[in-house]
C-alpha cells in the first residue's frame, strides 16, 4: 500500500513538472538559438490561413506627427498584417504597432516596417543620378550605412532602395534614382548599397534590409513614359537589364520589388520567369519580393487579369510574395483556396519569405526601436561629412575654358539664378524625410567660402514660367562682378516617379537670363542643378564654364563652394551620356556597331555624336595616362591576368582620376557592344605624382558574354582592353 502511494505520489509530481516545464518551453520559432529554417517551419506550422494571408498583406502607416492621429493610426492598423510603409519621423507609432503585434495577437509576430529611404534619411545625400558619377562605391557604402543608422533608430527596418534599373531615356523622370545607363556601374552601386545598409549582418542594431527595385526592366519604358510597356529582348535581359540585380543577390540583398512595366508584354509582378525561373530557380535565392505599390491590382489594367482574384492568383502563383498596399491578397486568397484554384503551398512558401527576412533582421528579439531624441538619431557630424565628401565626388566639370576654374578668394563674385540661394529644389526627388531647412544654400556656402563682402545675390527668375522683371537685379550684380555664377537647372519634382518630360532643354526663361548676363562680358560659370540629363547644345556656348552638380542634398553649398574655389578638384565623370537633342534619344556608349560605317547612317539634321559622352568629365589639373601594360597577350579561359595603367598627375592641382576598363571583343557568336565597362577605380594623385592603376582580369567573367539563357561564355578570337584612350590587344586561345 505504502509503496503504490508513493508511485501515485511520484507520478503526480513528475506529471505537473512535466507540464509546468510545457508551459515554461518557448516555442522553438521563439528560440533564437535554432535555426532559423527550423524557427521558420514551427512558426508556420502554427498559422491559420488567415493568419498566413495577413503576414503577406503589406498596408501604410501615418505620415504625421499630431499625436492623436498616431494613436488613431495605432488603433485603426491591424497589427497582424505583416508589413506597413512607414512615414513618421521618430519610433514612436511603430513602437505602439508593435506592441501590439507583440502582445495582443495569438503568435506575436513582430512587424517589418519599411520605407522609401532613397538617398539619405534626414541627411540626404545626392541624387543616385549623381552618384554613379563619383565612381566611389566605398564612399557611397559609408553614404548608405549613414542612412540605415537614422531610419533604424527612427522606425524604420527596410528600405525600398537601391533602384538599380539601366535607363537610357533622360526623357523618364526615375532616371534620377538610379546610377545611369550602365549595366556594369548599376552592379557596383547595387552591391555598395546592400552593404552599406545591411552591414555585415541584418541582426546588427544599425542594419536595415534592402531591397533591389524595379526588378526587371522598367528602365526600358517605352519613350520615356511611366508604368508602360518595355520591349526587351531576352537577349537584351540578360546583358543589359539583369546584371545590376545579380549582383545585388550575390552581394545578399534581403529583398526585391517586382516592377509595374510589361516585359515585352509579360507585366514584371506576374512574370514566372523572372521571378521564379531566374530569381529562384538559376540564382537559388531565398529573399522577399515584394509588390510595387499597387501593383497586383493593375495586372488588371495592363489586361492580363480579369479582376483582383485573377491578379492576387497570377502575382501570387508567379513570385510575387508581399501585396504592398492594394489589399488583393487579403481580399482573394482564402476564397481562392477554399475553391481548390490555389494551393496552400504557394502562399506558405510566401510566408516563409516574409518570416525569414523577419529572423534575420532580429525582430523577433528586439522588435522595438528605443525611443531617442532627434539630435541623437539623425544629422551627427560624421555623416554630415560623409554626405559632403559624397557631393563633391558627383560634380561633373562639364567645360572650363582658359582654366576660368578654380575662382581665386578675393574675386568679386556675383550669384545668379532661380537655384541660386534655393534649399529643396537642393534635395532632390524621393527625399521624404529630409528637412529644407537642413540645405547648406549655394548662396550661405559661397559666403562662407569667399568671404560675405564677396559675393552678391540676385535671383534674376523663377525656374520656370515668363516673368523676367528681376533680370535688372541680376544684371547690376553682373555689372559690379569680376566674374558671374549661374545656377539653373529643374524642379526637383519634374524627375522621379510619374514625373516623365517631353523636353530636356533648360527652361526657355533660364537660358534667356544666363544669355542676357553674358552680354554683360562678364566671364560667366555655370552650375547645373538636375535629376536627369539635359540637352545643352544651346546652352554651353553662353559660358565659360559648367559645373552639373546634380541634386546634391543637404550640403550642397559647402560642397559647391569648395569646389569653385579650388579646396576640391571635381573628379565626377558621367554615368549617363548628355545627349544633344530629345532627338537622338536613346544614345549610350555600349550600342552596337551599325552595319555601314564611316559617313552613312547619322541623322542628316543633327550630329550623331552625343553633347557629353558616358565617362566625360574634366579636372582642375591635368592626368597624363602611360600605354597600357599585360601580364599576358594571349591567353586562355580559367587563366586571369592583370592589365595596368600609369598615370601621372602634370597638373597644378592635387585631384583624383577615375580609369574606366573597358573590353571589346573583335567578333563573336553574338554581336557584341562596341565596348563594355568591366571594371574601375578612382585613386587621389598629387600633383607631381604618379599612380598605377591595376585591373585582375578573368577572361570568361570579363572578356566572356552572357547569351539569352543567361549563360555566359567566352570565344577563342582578339579582344581589345582600353582604358583613357589606351588600348591593349589581348588573344584568346581555345582552352587547352
Ligand atoms: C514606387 C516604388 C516605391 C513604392 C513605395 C511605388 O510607386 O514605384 O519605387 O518604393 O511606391 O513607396
Amino acid at each position: 500500500m505504502k509503496r503504490i502511494k508513493f508511485l501515485l505520489l511520484y507520478l503526480l509530481l513528475s506529471t505537473s513538472a512535466l507540464f509546468a516545464t510545457g508551459i515554461k518551453t518557448k516555442p522553438i520559432y521563439k528560440d533564437p538559438s535554432q535555426p532559423v529554417e527550423v524557427r521558420i517551419n514551427d512558426l508556420l506550422n502554427r498559422m491559420t490561413l488567415q493568419e498566413k494571408i495577413l503576414q503577406i498583406t503589406q498596408s501604410s502607416a501615418g505620415s504625421n506627427d499630431v499625436p492623436q492621429n498616431r494613436l488613431e493610426v495605432a488603433q485603426k492598423s491591424n497589427p497582424q498584417l505583416g508589413s506597413f510603409i512607414y512615414g513618421n519621423e521618430n519610433a514612436v507609432l511603430r513602437n505602439m504597432i508593435q506592441k501590439d503585434a507583440i502582445e495582443k495577437t495569438r503568435l506575436g509576430i513582430p512587424v517589418l516596417f519599411g520605407c522609401d529611404i532613397i538617398h539619405g534619411y534626414r541627411t540626404v545625400y545626392s541624387i543616385p543620378l549623381g552618384i554613379g558619377c563619383s565612381w566611389n562605391t566605398d564612399l557611397y557604402r559609408q553614404a548608405c550605412s549613414v542612412a540605415a543608422r537614422e531610419s533604424r533608430l527612427s522606425g524604420v527596418d527596410w528600405t525600398f532602395s537601391p533602384m538599380i534599373d539601366v535607363a537610357r531615356d533622360p526623357r523618364w523622370g526615375r532616371i534620377a534614382e538610379g546610377y545611369g545607363e550602365d549595366p556594369y556601374t548599376n552592379a557596383r552601386f547595387a552591391e555598395a548599397a546592400v552593404k552599406g545598409f545591411q552591414g555585415d549582418t541584418l541582426s546588427a542594431p544599425y542594419s536595415i534590409a534592402a531591397c533591389l527595385k524595379h526588378y526587371v526592366a522598367y528602365g526600358a519604358s517605352e519613350a520615356g513614359r511611366d508604368y508602360v510597356y518595355a520591349e526587351v529582348s531576352d537577349q537584351t535581359l540578360w546583358d543589359t537589364y539583369l546584371p545590376p540585380y545579380e549582383a545585388g543577390v550575390k552581394a545578399g540583398a534581403a529583398s526585391i520589388m517586382s516592377s509595374f512595366n510589361l516585359i515585352s508584354g509579360v507585366p514584371g509582378s506576374a512574370n514566372p520567369y523572372t521571378l521564379t525561373e531566374i530569381l529562384r530557380n538559376q540564382w537559388k535565392w531565398d529573399g522577399l519580393v515584394v509588390a510595387d505599390y499597387a501593383a497586383i491590382d493593375q495586372l488588371i489594367n495592363q489586361h492580363v487579369a480579369a479582376n483582383r482574384k485573377e491578379a492576387s492568383k497570377l502575382a501570387l502563383e508567379s513570385g510575387v510574395n508581399l501585396d504592398m498596399c492594394d489589399n488583393c491578397y487579403p481580399e482573394n486568397l482564402e476564397a481562392l483556396v477554399n475553391e481548390g484554384k490555389l494551393d496552400v503551398s504557394t502562399i506558405d512558401n510566401a510566408v516563409k519569405n516574409i518570416l525569414r527576412l523577419k529572423f534575420r533582421l532580429g525582430l523577433f528579439e528586439s522588435p522595438y526601436t528605443k525611443e531617442l531624441p532627434e539630435k541623437s538619431r539623425v544629422m551627427q557630424q560624421d555623416g554630415l561629412n560623409i554626405v559632403k565628401n559624397l557631393a563633391e565626388e558627383t560634380f561633373v566639370l562639364l567645360k572650363n575654358d582658359k582654366n576660368l576654374l578654380p575662382l581665386q578668394k578675393d574675386k568679386k563674385i556675383a550669384l545668379i539664378g532661380p537655384l541660386a540661394d534655393e534649399k529643396g529644389e537642393l534635395l532632390g526627388c524621393w527625399s521624404g524625410h529630409g528637412h529644407p531647412e537642413d540645405v547648406v544654400s549655394i548662396f550661405t556656402g559661397m559666403k562662407q567660402e569667399f568671404g560675405e563682402s564677396n559675393v552678391v545675390f540676385a535671383k534674376g527668375c523663377e525656374i520656370d514660367g515668363n516673368d523676367s522683371t528681376h533680370f535688372g537685379e541680376a544684371l547690376q550684380a553682373a555689372n559690379r562682378a569680376d566674374v558671374v555664377v549661374v545656377c539653373l537647372g529643374e524642379h526637383s519634382w519634374w524627375t522621379g516617379e510619374s514625373a516623365s518630360r517631353s523636353d530636356i532643354t533648360l527652361p526657355s526663361l533660364q537660358l534667356h537670363l544666363l544669355k542676357t548676363i553674358e552680354n554683360t562680358g562678364k566671364p560667366v560659370v555655370l552650375l547645373l542643378a538636375n535629376g536627369r540629363p539635359l540637352a545643352l547644345e544651346d546652352v554651353a556656348p553662353h559660358c565659360k564654364a559648367i559645373l552639373e552638380i546634380w541634386q546634391p542634398g543637404i550640403q550642397a553649398g559647402v560642397a559647391v563652394a569648395q569646389t569653385l574655389s579650388g579646396t576640391n578638384n571635381p573628379s565626377g565623370r558621367l554615368d549617363v551620356t548628355f545627349p544633344r537633342s530629345v532627338g537622338q534619344i536613346p544614345i549610350y556608349y555600349d550600342r552596337r556597331n551599325p552595319a555601314r560605317t564611316g559617313e552613312m547612317g547619322h541623322y542628316q539634321d543633327i550630329s550623331s555624336d552625343p553633347m557629353y559622352e558616358f565617362g566625360y568629365g574634366l579636372s582642375y589639373t591635368q592626368f597624363t595616362p602611360s600605354d597600357i601594360t599585360t601580364s599576358s597577350v594571349t591567353v586562355h579561359e580559367g587563366q586571369p591576368f592583370q592589365v595596368e595603367i600609369n598615370v601621372t598627375n602634370n597638373g597644378q592641382y592635387d585631384g583624383k582620376e577615375v580609369v574606366q576598363w573597358f573590353v571589346s571583343a573583335k567578333a563573336d557568336k553574338i554581336a557584341r557592344p562596341i565596348k563594355e565597362l568591366r571594371f574601375f577605380d578612382k585613386q587621389m594623385i598629387k600633383k607631381g605624382e604618379a599612380k598605377t592603376f591595376k585591373c585582375n582580369i578573368d577572361p570568361l567573367r570579363d572578356l566572356g558574354f552572357v547569351d539569352n539563357k543567361g549563360h555566359h561564355f567566352l570565344t577563342a578570337g582578339d579582344y581589345t582592353i582600353s582604358a583613357l584612350g589606351k588600348n591593349i590587344q589581348i588573344t584568346v586561345t581555345p582552352k587547352p
